[in-house]
């Protein structure tokens, strides 16, 4: 028997249960059955739970769209991958929060030698949610200023390095003076502590008053206003997650025309729609882990088993880096 954690009902981080269960023997002819080594922790993970979020099927469903591990058997038509090799992925469908599963080959990409398994899991999904923000979504120039929400968090600590290593200076937000303290390590060139400044009387003073080409907010409700009024003319709000909860409905004309801004809500898996799409983001981001452009950041492990645990941790906001469960 395996184990794996399932919710029955959507809520708070107690409907996560840790669960026995059983393989069948049979694999699909275009999957891979994957040992997993390490389980990334993802906000989305959240969303899933507490229903903010659709789910793909009936409950009891089991969580998690991020792990890495090791192949130990093949579908029939399987022809790029061997058993043994080492595997990381960041997509649906659900399921990476057990030990054992099986995955479509296809949404699947190898680990170069110098990532390890957790390394993997802490960083594909979220590495390659930046690259696609930052380099397809919008290219993000040499010496242009951007704000970026949370910029101390898993995905924020990515931007961080990212941006430093393309020469885009990253205004960041951040709650505490440790957090900014991080983000600044990483690369960050400005940090706005909003609990301390007013986050668009920093940006204008650190623009000279023109505003911004782009803004990334992954935080939401809290924040859409502010990321609005920090934009300059026909500025791009990027509106990508919402930590905070989801944004209250808005006037499409008072919010936008005024500077004839421009909104997109995007999702990773719309900027990875096929393997050639995945193959290129990962390369992109394992390149710069080769580089030492980028490096993992891990600021706790918790097991499978306490995957509430890390839940209510991510939910408390006093986390920085990537979490990761082990199965
Ligand atoms: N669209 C996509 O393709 C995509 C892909 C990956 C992730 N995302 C999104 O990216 C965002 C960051 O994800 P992550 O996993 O790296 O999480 P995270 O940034 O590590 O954690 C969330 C952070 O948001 C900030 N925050 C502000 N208000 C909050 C509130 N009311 N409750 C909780 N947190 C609050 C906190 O930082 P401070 O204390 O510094 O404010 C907190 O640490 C999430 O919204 C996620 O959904 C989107």
């Amino acid at each position: 028997m395996f184990r794996k954690i399932l919710m029955s009902n959507t809520g708070g981080p107690e409907v996560l249960e840790y669960k026995e269960y059983s393989m069948q023997e049979k694999i699909n002819d275009e999957e891979l059955r994957i040992e997993h080594q390490s389980i990334g922790l993802n906000y989305i993970d959240t969303y899933h739970r507490s229903g903010i979020y659709p789910l793909p099927s009936d409950l009891p469903i089991c969580p998690g769209i991020e792990a890495s591990g090791k192949i130990i058997a093949l579908g029939d038509k399987v022809n790029d991958f061997k058993v043994g090799d080492r595997i990381t992925y960041a997509s649906p469908p659900l399921g990476a929060y057990c030990e054992v599963r099986d995955f479509p080959a296809n949404k699947a990409v190898k680990i170069p030698d110098f990532i390890d398994y957790d390394e993997a899991a802490s960083i594909t999904l979220k590495g390659m949610t930046v690259e696609y923000l930052f380099e397809r979504l919008y290219t993000l120039k040499k010496d242009e200023y951007f704000l970026f929400h949370a910029a101390a968090g898993g995905v924020g600590l990515i931007a961080c390095q990212w941006a430093k290593s393309i020469g885009a200076r990253m205004i960041g937000t951040v709650s505490t003076q440790s957090k900014g303290d991080l983000a600044l390590k990483n690369g960050c060139e400005h940090i706005i502590n909003y609990k301390e400044e007013d986050v668009t009387s920093e940006v204008m003073k650190i623009t000279k008053n023109k505003g911004l080409q782009v803004v990334y907010d992954g935080v939401g409700k809290d924040t859409f206003d502010t990321s609005i009024s920090c934009l300059d003319y026909r500025g791009l709000m990027v509106s990508f997650g919402q930590s905070s909860g989801m944004i209250e409905k808005k006037d499409l004309h008072k919010t936008f025309n005024p500077k004839s801004l421009y909104y997109t809500r995007p999702t990773l898996m719309h900027y990875n729609l096929n393997n050639d799409e995945l193959k290129l983001s990962s390369e992109k981001l394992f390149n710069k882990i080769k580089n030492k452009e980028i490096k993992t950041n891990i600021s706790d492990k918790f097991k499978l088993k306490d995957a509430s645990k890390a839940h209510m941790k991510l939910e408390s906001r006093n986390t920085t880096g990537s979490i990761v469960l082990k199965p």
